[in-house]
């Protein structure tokens, strides 16, 4: 009996992601993007995820990919860096999410400058997940495998 394809998902990070490993280790750690993404895939094969990671730092290209994902019902982790904190574009290309989306972040936010307790991304999310490092994406791809997210 031929099985069902593992179902896809996005990971997508936004602006500086690209430099983890250099960038701040003492908030961000150690492990670079490509260690990141690498992480995200070896996951999701065993939980039966098709993940692809994908990381820019530009708002049009993130929206892009937003739009994509809705067009096509696929799943998303969302990583959107500092747009979170003001990207009102980014907000609105979520907004036409297809499938859930989750919020992650490698910090916690909150824990920081008073900036970055504002995201504009939040309300139109899943849900959230930050704190955790890198365990954040996994957190997040566990709860899209566990199909409860909407
Ligand atoms: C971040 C937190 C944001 O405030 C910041 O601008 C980032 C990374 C995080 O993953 O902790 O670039 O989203």
């Amino acid at each position: 009996m031929a099985g069902t394809a593992p179902r896809r998902v996005l990971v997508l990070n936004g602006p500086n992601l690209g430099r983890l490993g250099l960038r701040e280790p003492g908030i961000y750690g150690t492990t670079t993007h490509a260690e990141l993404a690498d992480g995200c895939v070896r996951l999701g094969k065993e939980l039966d995820l098709d993940v692809e990671v994908r990381q820019s730092d530009a708002e049009a290209e993130l929206i892009g990919w937003l739009h994509e994902a809705a067009d096509q019902e696929i799943p998303v982790v969302l990583n959107p860096a500092a747009f979170t904190h003001y990207s009102y574009a980014l907000r609105d290309a979520v907004a036409q999410r297809t499938a859930p989306l989750i919020e992650v972040h490698i910090s916690n936010p909150h824990a920081r400058e008073d900036f970055r307790s504002v995201s504009v991304i939040s309300a139109v999310a899943t849900g959230t997940i930050a704190g955790f490092g890198p365990l954040s994406y996994h957190l997040a791809l566990r709860a899209l495998a566990a199909g409860t997210a909407r």
